[in-house]
Parts: C-alpha cells; sequence; structure tokens
C-alpha cells in the first residue's frame, strides 16, 4: 500500500496524483512509468511519471480522467492508499546533448514532457517546448516548463492563447521558418504523436513518441501492449514505451487500443 500525499484537479479532467513511494524517487529517469491499482478490486493502470523528490520520497503523475480506473483514482484523496504502485517500468528516453531538441506534450503528456525538458535542458540543449490544448483553461505547469525550457509555446484550438491550432501546426512553422530542429519528443495522446510524427518525416527529424498501448501486467509477460514497430513486434512495456515516431504501425495502435472498448463501456456504467 502507497499512501497519497496530494491528489489535486490541475485543469478540468486532469488530476496530478502525487503518491509516497520512498524507494522510488532515486531510481526515476525521464520517460518512466509506474503502474498503479486504486484497491484490490482494480485493474493496473500506466501512468508515466511527471515529477518525483527524493527529500520528500514522493512521485507526481498527471491523471486524465478516461474510464474507470482513473475515475477511481481521481475519486481519492490525500491520505488515502493505493493498493499497488511500481516502478520505475519501460525504458527511460535518451538523454544527451543532440543541439536543439523540441518536447511536445498534450493533456496528460503537458505533465509527463515535464521531466524530458528537465533533463534534456540539464544535459545541454536548446530546449523548444509544444504544448496544446482545446483552450486556455486546461492548460497547466505552463510556469514549470517555461522554467525548464528555452522556448514554451502555447497552441489552443479555441485561439484563446495567440497560436491557434495544435502541436504539429506549430512545429510546421518551426520547420518552414528554418529552425534547426535536432530531435523532437512527443508525449500524451496518439493522436498528437503521429501527427507530429507525420510532421517530421519529411524532414527526416528524428521524432520519438511515447505509446500508451493497453497494458496490464507492465513488465513483459502477458503481451496485451503489442505493438508493431519498422515491422517488428515490440512489446511497449519492456522495449518502450519510447519509439521511434516515425517507424510504428499507427493504424494497428489505434485498433489494438480499442480492442476493450465495450467492456471498458460496460465497466463504467455498472
Ligand atoms: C506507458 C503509458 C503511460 C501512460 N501515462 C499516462 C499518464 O501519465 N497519465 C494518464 O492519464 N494516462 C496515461 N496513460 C493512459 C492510461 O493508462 C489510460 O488512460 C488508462 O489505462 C485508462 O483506464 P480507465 O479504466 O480509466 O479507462 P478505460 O475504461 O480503460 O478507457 C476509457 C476510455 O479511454 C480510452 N483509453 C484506454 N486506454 C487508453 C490509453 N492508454 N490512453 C488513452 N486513452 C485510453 C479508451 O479507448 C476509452 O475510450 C498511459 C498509458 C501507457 C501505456
Ligand atoms: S503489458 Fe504485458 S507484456 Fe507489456
Amino acid at each position: 500500500m502507497n499512501k497519497i500525499a496530494a491528489r489535486d484537479m490541475v485543469v478540468p479532467n486532469i488530476h496530478l496524483l502525487t503518491v509516497e513511494a520512498p524507494d522510488m524517487p532515486g531510481k526515476l529517469r525521464a520517460g518512466h512509468f509506474i503502474m498503479v491499482k486504486a484497491d484490490e478490486f482494480g485493474e493496473r493502470i500506466p501512468l508515466t511519471v511527471a515529477d518525483w523528490d527524493e527529500q520528500s520520497g514522493t512521485v507526481t503523475c498527471a491523471l486524465m480522467q478516461a474510464g474507470r480506473s482513473t475515475r477511481k483514482l481521481a475519486e481519492m484523496n490525500a491520505g488515502d492508499c493505493v493498493s499497488t504502485f511500481v516502478g520505475p517500468l519501460g525504458k527511460p528516453l535518451q538523454i544527451e546533448k543532440f543541439g536543439t531538441v523540441v518536447c511536445a506534450g498534450g493533456c496528460y503528456g503537458i505533465g509527463s514532457i515535464y521531466p524530458v525538458a528537465r533533463a534534456m535542458k540539464a544535459a545541454g540543449n536548446r530546449v523548444i517546448t509544444l504544448i496544446e490544448a482545446r483552450g486556455r483553461y486546461l492548460v497547466y505547469w505552463e510556469d514549470k516548463l517555461r522554467e525548464t525550457s528555452d522556448v514554451l509555446m502555447v497552441s489552443t484550438s479555441d485561439g484563446s492563447t495567440p497560436f491557434r491550432g495544435r502541436n504539429s501546426d506549430r512545429l510546421r512553422v518551426l520547420i518552414e521558418d528554418g529552425e534547426e530542429i535536432h530531435r523532437v519528443i512527443a508525449m500524451g495522446c496518439t493522436f498528437m504523436m503521429a501527427d507530429i510524427s507525420e510532421t517530421t518525416r519529411p524532414a527526416e527529424i528524428p521524432t520519438r513518441v511515447s505509446l500508451n498501448t493497453v497494458m496490464v501486467d507492465g513488465t513483459g509477460m502477458c503481451g496485451a501492449c503489442r505493438v508493431e514497430v519498422d515491422g517488428n513486434t515490440r512489446f511497449a512495456c519492456v522495449d518502450g514505451p519510447d519509439f521511434d515516431g516515425h517507424a510504428v504501425n499507427w493504424d494497428l495502435l489505434r485498433i489494438r487500443r480499442r480492442a476493450y472498448y465495450h467492456q471498458e463501456t460496460i465497466s463504467e456504467e455498472r
């Protein structure tokens, strides 16, 4: 059992979940994820680490309420305990001095891109962070991301920020303006990550994405997280979740992510 240190709704539908896990922060790297189970009857779900604090021994994730399991967590409060909180899992991102690195995040990915921007900045890169949301009211952690980025660009689809559009639109403008970009990292919804990968493909800019497949054990045993990358079968939990966005079979990923859609809906109704 791990105690929840804080759970706050930071913007509508996104919660910051901070959990006491004293052994974990010292081992965490950007790109790692944890598996969490709200209670003994719940399912284990993966969440990317968004921040951690070695002194207090806590780990923070940005949680987007999607269905039953994320709702259970979103309804928990400081002092409650989750029955499983396992990590670090997955391979951490490759962090080194590439030059100019674009970090793109949307929905929960605005939180999970933060440690990536922080690590890339610490490695000596020029960091351009792009975040997207439907409207300004859904943007969070702007101050934190500004601290770890040389440039922060916020895009909204309703035009409530100066740039109307998506991260991929903003990135396209950067590329067309001749910005020399050496690496792009995208975290968040599948649509955004696929879109970013298509945007960087013509210019052959190395693009890494953090795939959010269905996962069960998160340790390479069940095969639920199977994806196709460069024509080869990979398990997102142990071979990823970070992969080359230009080599991912996005159509297969979209189909597999909807495999339990019917059961998920029934579960939520019940
Ligand atoms: C490596 C990894 C890291 C992740 N990191 C985060 C994170 O930091 N924060 C966060 O909020 N979520 C994250 N996710 C997604 C999260 O695990 C799912 O949203 C969650 O499992 C949904 O469970 P549920 O029971 O609440 O919803 P379900 O009832 O399972 O699904 C409800 C709806 O959400 C959709 N959905 C299901 N699985 C996913 C998914 N993987 N991603 C997006 N939508 C999904 C379904 O199609 C359905 O429409 C991550 C997933 C992976 C694989
Ligand atoms: S989640 Fe079971 S093998 Fe990846």
